[in-house]
């Protein structure tokens, strides 16, 4: 089974195609089975039942970059310089590697949670445009003289992951609607800021980064609300009680009210949780 079937007929499980995109170590591949698969589920190639495949507890990485701690990480100032820049954009296309891992992570986990096929539609949906971010990005690095590896990058990001492998609840409180909301917030001033040295390729880019992400924090809530009508528990209360309790320290204002509110998220929701 590998997942990259697409026009075939045979019908792979969700899981397994899933655990496929998690254990590919290459960046490009990773983002072309993670395309494959979303193509495949949307033409009713994959099964969500079946035999269950489990998910590795971290994912497969490449070579290079080598991981480092946050505060080891190379300089990004945003300027007419070309460094500055690159390094930015490697470290958002080290992010969108680990979105396509949290995506296909979310689709794998939690099958005894009975989802409907709804549930997969978006997730793989976020999978799919995540590896478009990646690829976008990686295309970028290429125009600039370099490629994804060519800086170390952080190693952390998949703690979240780990920290709520055990609870679908969890997982959507913090990394959608905590480590994704941030991006909400600060991804309009980079933005604005590549527009300033006229670098309106990476602008571009980052533009359409920020209008799909919209759409990854509404998908969260939807299936946070989902979850929690379900359970019969209150949504603000749960989401903020798990935030408390999976994510270190506070949410750092300024938030991108308009666009936290476009995906259903509201102030209610975190600014008891915000850093004062
Ligand atoms: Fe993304
Ligand atoms: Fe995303």
């Amino acid at each position: 089974m590998n997942g990259l079937t697409a026009n075939g007929p045979t019908v792979n499980g969700l899981t397994a195609c899933a655990v496929a995109v998690l254990t590919e170590a290459t960046p490009a591949g990773k983002a072309k089975r993670a395309r494959a698969m979303a193509a495949d589920w949307a033409e009713g190639r994959i099964d969500d039942r079946g035999r269950r495949v489990v998910p590795p507890a971290r994912p497969a990485r490449p070579a290079k970059p080598d991981l480092k701690r946050p505060g080891d990480m190379p300089r990004r100032r945003i300027n007419r310089g070309t460094a500055g820049r690159f390094a930015l954009l490697h470290a958002l296309a080290h992010i969108e590697l680990n979105a396509i891992d949290l995506a296909c992570d979310i689709v794998a986990r939690f099958p005894e949670e009975d989802l409907p096929a709804a549930f997969y539609d978006d997730w793989l949906r976020v999978a799919e445009e995540e590896a478009k971010h990646f690829l976008l990005l990686e295309e970028r690095l290429g125009e600039l003289g370099g490629r994804y590896g060519d800086l170390p990058a952080h190693d952390g990001l998949w703690q979240a992951a780990e920290d709520t492998a055990g609870d679908l609840l969890a997982r959507l409180a913090v990394v959608p609607l905590v480590l994704e909301a941030r991006g909400l917030d600060v991804t309009p001033t980079m933005i604005a800021k590549l527009k300033a040295v006229d670098d309106h390729r990476s602008a571009a880019v980052l533009e359409i980064i920020y209008r799909d992400e919209v759409g990854h924090v509404a998908i969260g809530k939807r299936w946070f609300d989902h979850l929690c009508k379900r359970d019969g528990s209150a949504p603000r209360e749960t989401w903020q009680r798990l935030v408390r309790r999976h994510f270190k320290g506070q949410l750092k204002p300024p938030f991108n009210e308009d666009a936290r509110q476009r995906a259903n998220l509201p102030p209610d929701f975190y600014t008891a949780l915000a850093e004062l």
